[in-house]
């Protein structure tokens, strides 16, 4: 029996509408039976989170995210949503720090801390996204960049508010680009955000957080990544968009 239950989350980015949503989970639901031992996480684009919970209600298994979320509760923020605005939409999760965020869109370490306070007080699980950019990690200086992004987004919180966040390693360089971190660098770094979490809120609850991975995520590369040492699960981006692919990666964590 596996320690933690895998986690297979989708980020569909600038990708379909409500009815493009609807049609996504018609088809998906239908190739994936419900299944207690894992969580199907999928993030659309906020205006079709309201279609995407409706049309997932009767499953448990699977749950809506929101990409993005601001910290504030209400105020004159155009183009923003808060947390519990996404809650009331159906969210369950949110995405913090995505790299595309954080390098298109400034989001920095700073941001990424009070996203995360503002989504635990309205009850959403932070996804907390980190990774390192290629010239980072040929510097030799992926794991201190990760362990930053860590310590600017969690260091503050207690044991019992860290339990409830999600972290994904999303490499910068494997994002989009085909190229996949091995399931080998993909254990190490995650062993090094187990110790973090070690370190924060002790072994026994360390031990059963889900850490996920992401960066080109594919049906045929996800059953070894998942059986990589601390790789827990997957976000999934491109292949997340298209039914059969999603539900075959799904099918790879069991
Ligand atoms: P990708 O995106 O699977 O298309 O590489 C992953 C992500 O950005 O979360």
């Amino acid at each position: 029996m596996r320690l933690r239950r895998p986690v297979i989350a989708g980020n569909w980015k600038m990708h379909h509408g409500p009815t493009a949503t609807r049609e996504f989970f018609e088809a998906f639901l239908a190739a994936v039976p419900e299944r207690e031992e894992r969580s199907v996480l999928v993030f659309p684009p906020a205006p079709s989170m309201a279609a995407a919970a409706a049309t997932v209600s009767g499953r448990s298994d699977v749950l809506i995210g929101a990409q993005h979320v601001h910290w504030e509760e209400h105020g004159a923020f155009t183009g923003e949503i808060s947390t519990s605005i996404a809650a009331d939409s159906g969210a369950r999760a949110a995405l913090v720090g995505h790299s595309e965020r954080r390098q298109l869109f400034g989001e920095t370490d700073a941001e990424t801390g009070r996203k995360v306070r503002s989504c635990l007080s309205a009850g959403l699980v932070p996804v907390l996204c980190v990774g390192e950019t290629l010239d980072e990690r040929e510097a030799g200086a992926a794991s201190s960049i990760v362990r930053r992004q860590l310590e600017a987004a969690l260091g503050s919180l207690r044991p019992d508010e860290l339990a409830n966040v999600l972290i994904a390693y999303e490499p910068v360089w494997a994002i989009g680009t085909g190229r996949t971190a091995s399931p080998a660098d993909a254990a190490d770094m995650h062993g090094d955000i187990r110790a973090f979490l070690v370190d924060h809120v002790g072994q026994t609850i360390a031990m059963g957080m889900p850490i996920l991975y992401g960066g080109s995520v594919k049906p045929g590369n996800a059953a070894d990544l998942l059986a990589a040492s601390d790789v827990d699960g997957v976000l999934v981006g491109g292949a997340s968009l298209d039914p059969a692919n999603f539900a075959a990666i799904c099918s790879a964590a069991g």
